[in-house]
């Protein structure tokens, strides 16, 4: 996730640095500004934050009307400022800066290097520019050069274009990746998100899937990248600034759990060498290591492993890694982090790496300390995450792991490719699935104000679900401080079920799989000591319905998805529960985004 600023005003450098400062919770890695000045092309782009650019660049000095602005969260290509955007053409007339992920970008290059293109960067982005470039040299314009481009790329792009030869206007085009504009009395204006933009101007259109913009003072044209004309369709926007700079979400987690979607169809185009090379690395015998959340999501991934492929690789507390395994020479461990910081998985990836193990490193984090530290890597694309709580990056996790499972069983024979297409379809619509939940998930607000007061809760459930149980009772604990404990149902009868009397809230992870049966077992076992039975089950099941006090819905996904779309109601419970209680689910006391100590 990045952000782009793009305005034809007065004084368009500081503008766009000040729109860029507002979209800096989108990445903060890198930073670039292109500018029309005197009739050329002006670039400035270094890695780090944009406080630091701003002070050596120095925007205000630089006199322009129109520019182009982006700040990086990497995805393709390790920060640094060959990287860093807006890139060029061969010319050096055309600027553009792009949010997204292109899946076909190694093809597209390979032909433009035949063709002569020099690049001088290893981003994904950097073949638009010169794919627009091959467009005006063949007679386009600039928009129609970048609808030809667009036409022939796959994958996630919101872009902004800039050209000399074209000083009074931008271009814009979108696909998956937001971006809005904007009209005002002083300029127009192009952003990734409205808050951006609402200091000029709160007239604001959002552009739609495939359609190309251009943008000029006090004008707006856009069509389909097909050439149809698109009537633009402008809204008054009545946000307060604190609101704004969360999208109109009252909290960063909300937000975050509404990219859940997005997130998760962005980790859905890694590239396919990127997932072969981890699979094949995976030798001997295989542990998966991280804390909190990470760790739910190598105990879901065991499970999967185990249940679909029967690998048994073992999930492994980062924290006690070092007192627990010791057989590691010619073995491999996955150490999932995403922050990529976190000092226990570190340490306990340095450990397996000193005794001879191979590391994969899963994060969301490019350039993280656990990329330096693994033999190879997997990024998610969960863009940062502001809200302290994990949501969208445990569900990336949970994705990327999913396809490191299909790959590792394609490649080891475990799974016929019938059968290993089939599922990959059924994670590729795991994310519509979950757009689904996520719209009904504010109905569970009445069953978090029904149970707010509670003292304690244990999460239950069998199989893989025992992750998203431990999971839902970790984000009820860090956000609402109410006691919560997740553990496999199956325990309840050797001791857990001592604590159980009336009113007693159990939730109960029981959607439709292998494991209903026994699951039913023990949710009457807890209803048979007066406990209050809140159920997240499948559509449609009336049997459960009518045995627990109250059920959210999901729909029904195989197996080894049910963790994807179980814990969204999880996280949502938890999120009222919080609010019910007055308190701020994005700060939850004790806690740090980021636990970078021993
Ligand atoms: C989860 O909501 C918490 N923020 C915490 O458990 C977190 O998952 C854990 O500290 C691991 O962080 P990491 O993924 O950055 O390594």
């Amino acid at each position: 996730m990045c952000g782009i600023f793009g305005c034809i005003c007065s004084s368009a450098p500081r503008v766009i640095a000040d729109g860029l400062k507002r979209l800096e919770y989108r990445g903060y890695d890198s930073v670039g500004i292109a500018v029309i000045s005197g009739g050329r092309l002006l670039l400035e782009k270094d890695k780090g934050m944009i406080d630091p650019f701003v002070r050596r660049v120095d925007p205000s000095r630089i006199s322009a009307e129109i520019g182009i602005g982006h700040t990086r969260w990497a995805t393709h290509g390790a920060p640094c400022k060959e990287n860093a955007h807006p890139h060029l053409d061969c010319t050096g007339t055309i600027a553009v800066a792009h949010n997204g992920v292109l899946e076909n970008f190694l093809e597209i290059k390979e032909g433009l290097l035949k063709r002569g293109h020099r690049f001088a960067s290893n981003t994904d982005t950097e073949v638009i520019p010169h794919l627009i470039e091959e467009g005006i040299r063949d007679g386009l314009s600039l928009k129609s050069a970048t609808a030809r481009a667009a036409k022939m790329i796959k994958g996630a792009m919101a872009i902004a274009v800039l050209s000399s030869a074209l000083p009074d206007s931008i271009v814009c085009m979108k696909r998956e990746s937001p971006l809005a504009i904007g009209i005002g009395k002083k300029g127009a204006y192009c952003a990734s998100d409205v808050p951006a933009l609402l200091p000029y101007t709160d007239m604001i259109m959002q552009l739609q899937d495939d359609q190309v913009a251009v943008i000029s003072r006090g004008q707006v044209a856009v069509e389909t990248i097909a050439g149809k004309p698109v009537k633009p369709r402008f809204i008054k926007i009545e946000w307060e600034a604190g609101v704004a700079e969360k999208g109109g979400y009252p909290h960063f987690m909300l937000k975050e759990m509404h990219e859940q979607p997005i997130a998760m169809r962005s980790t859905l185009k890694l590239p396919h060498g990127f997932l072969d090379r981890a699979s094949r690395m995976m030798e001997g015998r295989v542990y998966l290591t991280g804390s909190g959340t990470s760790y739910h999501a190598c105990l879901a991934s065991s499970y999967a492993f185990s249940k679909m492929l029967c690998m048994d690789i073992r999930p492994v507390y980062s924290s006690e890694f070092q007192d627990l395994v010791c057989d590691l020479e010619g073995n491999t461990v996955i150490g999932v982090s995403q922050s990529g910081e976190t000092a226990d998985t570190l340490s306990a990836l340095r450990y397996a790496k000193s005794r001879g193990a191979k590391v994969i490193g899963i994060t969301n984090t490019l350039a993280s300390s656990i990329t330096s530290l693994s033999d190879t890597y997997i990024c998610t694309q969960g863009g940062p995450e502001i809200g302290v709580a994990a949501t969208k990056t445990f569900l990336t996790q949970l994705i990327a792991l999913d396809q490191l499972m299909l790959r590792a069983g394609l490649n080891a024979g475990r799974l016929p490719e019938g059968v290993a297409s089939g599922l990959l379809a059924s994670l590729n619509g795991v994310p519509s699935l979950a757009e689904g939940v996520i719209r009904r998930s504010e109905g569970i607000r009445p069953i978090a104000q029904k149970y707010s007061s509670r003292r304690s809760a244990y999460f239950l459930a069998r199989g893989i679900n025992v992750a998203t149980a431990m999971e839902g009772a970790l984000k009820l604990k860090e956000l609402s401080y109410m006691h919560a404990e997740g553990y496999p149902a199956g325990e309840s009868k050797h001791g857990p079920i001592s604590l159980v009397e009336g009113d007693f809230l159990c939730v109960f992870v029981a959607p439709r799989d292998s494991s209903r049966g026994r699951v039913i077992g023990n949710m009457m076992e807890m209803k048979a000591r007066g406990a209050r039975i809140f159920a997240v089950v499948t559509e449609g099941d009336d049997e459960l319905k009518s045995i627990a006090d109250d059920t959210f819905e999901v729909p029904p996904v195989p197996e080894f998805l049910n963790p994807v779309v179980c814990t969204i109601p999880l996280q949502a419970f938890a999120y009222y529960v919080a609010v019910l209680r007055g308190l701020d689910p994005d700060k939850p006391r004790n806690l740090a985004k980021s636990v970078t100590v021993l």
